[in-house]
Parts: C-alpha cells; sequence; structure tokens
C-alpha cells in the first residue's frame, strides 16, 4: 500500500486549545511540518495549497479561524461562510494530519493587546479601503505560526498583497520558516475561486466574470503592444462598469514585489483590482511580462 493511502486511513487529528495544538507540534519533532492557514468553506484553491503541502512536508497541519480582527466594522464576518462539515471531510480524505480550529477566546484572549503592523506594502490596493486588514492577517497569522511552529507554510497567489505581507514578516522578524507560493486557481469559467463567492446570486455571479474577463482583455492589450497603465485600466474600468451595479475599489497596474503604481507596462507586472457587487466585494489579479 502506498504511504499516501495509508495516510488517508489514520484519522486526522483535532486541537482547538492552544496546548493540545502545541503537544501535537512536539509529536512531530525532527520531522518536516507543513501549514496551511485558513478561515474555512473550502473549496479547490484551499484544497491546493494543502495538495503542495502533503507532497512537500512529512506532515501537514491545516487551521480554520474567521479572524474577526482582519475584518472591518461594515465588513462581512457576520456573514462569512462556513461548513465544517464538509471541510473536515475534504481535509481527512486529503490525508490532512491535523486541524487546528480555535475558538476566538483562545487566540484572543482577554487584554490582548499585540500586533503586527507591516508598513509600507499595505499602503496601497486592499490596505487602503480594508485599513486594519493586514495588521489583523499579519497578527494572527505570526500567532499561529507561534503555536503550529511550522517550517513550511502555504499562501495563493489570489491574495498576492497578503503573500507580499507575510514574505516580508517572515523576512523582517527572521523567522524560521519557508513561505510557499501557490498559483491562483479559478473556477471553469475564469471566476477566482474564493469562499466569499458563495454569497453571490446567479446573476452577480455572473457579473462577476467581467474580473478576470478584464484581466485578460488587458493581457491581450498588452501583447498587442500596449504600455501605458492609465489605458489598459480606463478600458478595464469600462468592461467592468458595462454591467449594472459594479462598484470599483481600486483596479491597479503596479510593481509585483514593492506593490507600487507603474505608468507604462516594460517589464514584469502586477494587475490587480477589487470590486463590489452587491454586498460582496471580489479580488482577482493576473501577472503580466512574466
Ligand atoms: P482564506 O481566504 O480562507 O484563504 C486561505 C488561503 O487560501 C490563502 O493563502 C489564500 O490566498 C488561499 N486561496 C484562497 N482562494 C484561492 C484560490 N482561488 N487560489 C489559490 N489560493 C487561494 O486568506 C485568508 O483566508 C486569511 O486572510 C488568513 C491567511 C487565513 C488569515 O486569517
Amino acid at each position: 500500500m502506498m504511504v499516501a493511502e495509508l495516510k488517508q486511513q489514520v484519522l486526522m487529528q483535532k486541537a482547538s486549545s492552544t496546548r493540545t495544538m502545541k503537544r501535537i507540534s512536539n509529536s512531530f519533532h525532527g520531522t518536516s511540518v507543513g501549514f496551511v492557514p485558513t478561515m474555512g468553506y473550502l473549496h479547490e484553491g484551499h484544497m491546493s495549497l494543502v495538495k503542495q503541502s502533503l507532497s512537500t512536508c512529512d506532515h501537514t497541519v491545516v487551521s480554520i479561524f474567521v479572524n474577526p480582527i482582519q475584518f472591518g466594522a461594515n465588513e462581512d464576518l457576520d456573514v462569512y461562510p462556513h461548513d465544517l462539515e464538509g471541510d473536515i471531510e475534504k481535509l481527512e480524505s486529503a490525508g490532512v494530519d491535523v486541524l487546528f480550529q480555535p475558538h476566538r477566546e483562545t487566540i484572543y484572549p482577554k487584554g490582548f493587546k499585540t500586533y503586527v503592523q507591516v508598513d509600507e506594502i499595505t499602503d496601497q490596493l486592499c490596505g487602503t479601503s480594508r485599513p486594519g486588514l493586514f495588521k489583523g492577517v499579519a497578527t494572527v497569522v505570526l500567532k499561529l505560526f507561534n503555536i503550529v511552529r511550522p517550517q513550511h507554510v502555504f499562501f495563493g497567489e489570489k491574495d498576492w498583497q497578503q503573500l507580499a505581507v507575510i514574505e516580508t514578516m517572515v523576512r523582517d522578524l527572521n523567522l524560521d520558516i519557508s513561505v510557499h507560493r501557490v498559483p491562483l486557481v479559478r473556477e471553469p469559467d475564469g471566476l477566482a475561486m474564493s469562499s466569499r463567492n458563495l454569497n453571490l446570486s446567479a446573476e452577480d455571479r455572473q457579473k462577476a466574470l467581467s474580473l478576470s474577463r478584464s484581466l485578460e482583455d488587458a493581457k491581450e492589450k498588452i501583447r498587442q503592444g500596449t504600455t501605458a497603465a492609465s489605458q489598459l485600466k480606463q478600458s478595464m474600468k469600462d468592461r467592468i462598469t458595462a454591467e449594472s451595479g459594479m462598484q470599483i475599489d481600486y483596479i491597479s497596474i503596479c510593481d509585483p514585489i514593492s506593490l507600487q503604481e507603474i505608468e507604462e507596462v516594460k517589464g514584469r507586472t502586477l494587475i490587480a483590482l477589487a470590486v463590489k457587487i452587491g454586498s460582496s466585494r471580489l479580488i482577482d489579479n493576473c501577472i503580466v511580462k512574466d
């Protein structure tokens, strides 16, 4: 029997307290531990991170924690989708070793006062319209790293800026952790997979396709020789607002590392956007001239 098959027959361990999770981490001493932090309602995008961890590491830990401090006051914390049973089934059949699913009070006990702030790269893109987002993300991710103590962590390029924040934090705080970047996974029609897609009506789901299509259009224009970022942004904007009820948060054409806006597309460039459709805010991105 293959190791993977054997693994699938071993029950996934579950931890909700810091103590239990640390005890399990200690028992993995001397082996390589991969970690995939998530907020649950798992889809194939999440599972591609999990698969990469399973194939890279001896043990894989996945966390499910909807982190309240990364949501703004008027954001979707209360309606964030969840399906714990479905998630457990997916993780168990993939062969994940441990699910860490802490309670809010476990992560933020009374008197909690310490936060992680990554400067500069958090000032653009999603950081502008969601001011506390990356402080919340960096704080919870560092806490989870300290509890799980992985050598390898896996993050999706779907959240490009989040990845940049994590890489910067790991470098700046001298964490002995390798950050693995996992490509964005799309639905067959091009929509970037997201737990938030669940909250879209059928009509809005259709409108949401304009995000990935506007990125494809921009790529094509660049292939044909357009370099002016302003021109590319305008045609993306036109394409998206051709649908009713679309509220563009940002369209950014920027350096993929510094996230600084650029005026001319010359070398490797990130095109990223965030759009509100009804009450859902969706993000998408692509790299051009790779
Ligand atoms: P969540 O949105 O659940 O995403 C967890 C991980 O899955 C992130 O690294 C994200 O980039 C990745 N992911 C989501 N959709 C993806 C897709 N379509 N293709 C590839 N990867 C995808 O991101 C968070 O949770 C939180 O901010 C978290 C890091 C857990 C901190 O609270």
